[in-house]
């Protein structure tokens, strides 16, 4: 679809990899006047971009703090009021964990028109770089897709951790793993359930961290992730070849 001008593009970056975003999604970066882009887009997609386009980073990255999400919000809407092609450039997918609703919601009360253009999400991402499927016949028949910490960084409420038939993609737990594995454990989810840790997804750097729940928190701080990481919890992460080991180990990513 064309990007009329004084309009917002809420775009899906995918997990950090170029040839991983749509193609919907870099001919929307192409023609953008302006690109605000969290700390999670890689450079090489920020770099898609026109010389001309007016770049914002809104995200963490090199000590800098975070913009707030009303200074985020209120900045695309003076762009799109000024007539500007207005890109907002999120990390996977933007619907996952993306805060799209909130400014889809501003900039449409506010008169903007908005469009959502999908991204590759870090466990979509996570699975097939380590070779294993999300779901599985007869055995993951569902997919929860969770935050493992809540606004303030206390650990979420679960209520769905002892469904065995259930893969967990957990988002944004790195720092407080032990803490959930005990938790998805007393919730009722046996401490044998495989376990895949995975930093930078998509990335040519990204590092797996296979093994079993009950072990979960040890194996990550021992591995010391400085990335992003996403957790996939439940039988059908243990059909990556890296479970083949009996002693599974860090396995680096197989680009
Ligand atoms: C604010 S959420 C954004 C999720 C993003 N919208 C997505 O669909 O992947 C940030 C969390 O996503 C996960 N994440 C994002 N990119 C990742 C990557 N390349 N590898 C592993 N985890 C990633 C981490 O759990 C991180 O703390």
């Amino acid at each position: 679809m064309p990007h009329d001008p004084g309009t917002v593009k809420l775009v899906g970056a995918g997990p950090g990899a170029a040839d991983l975003l749509t193609l919907r999604a870099a001919r929307a970066i192409e023609s953008a006047q302006a690109l605000l882009y969290d700390a999670l887009v890689c450079d090489e997609v920020v770099a898609l971009a026109p010389a001309a386009c007016l770049k914002i980073q809104t995200g963490k990255r090199a000590g800098r703090t975070s913009m707030k999400q009303e200074t985020i919000n209120r900045l695309m809407l003076r762009l799109a009021r000024r007539g500007l092609r207005v890109v907002r450039l999120k990390g996977g997918d933007p619907s996952v964990f993306g805060r799209v609703g909130e400014e889809q919601a501003f900039l449409n009360a506010h008169g903007i028109s908005t469009e959502v253009v999908p991204g590759v999400t870090a466990a979509s991402a996570a699975a097939a770089q380590f070779g294993f499927p999300l779901t599985y016949r007869g055995q993951a028949r569902r997919l929860v897709f969770a935050t493992a910490t809540t606004r303030d960084g206390a650990l979420a409420e679960t209520g769905w951790a002892a469904d065995r038939e259930a893969t967990l993609a957990l988002y944004m737990g790195r720092d407080q793993l032990s803490a959930l594995a005990a938790r998805l454990i007393a919730e009722g989810r046996s401490p044998h359930t495989p376990v895949m840790a995975v930093e930078n997804a998509g990335r040519a750097d990204a590092r797996a961290m296979p093994g079993r729940l009950g072990a979960l928190g040890q194996a990550l701080a021992a591995a010391g992730c400085e990335g992003p990481v996403v957790v996939v919890v439940g039988e059908a992460a243990a059909q990556a070849p890296a479970f083949l080991n009996a002693e599974p180990a860090l396995i680096e990513a197989r680009s």
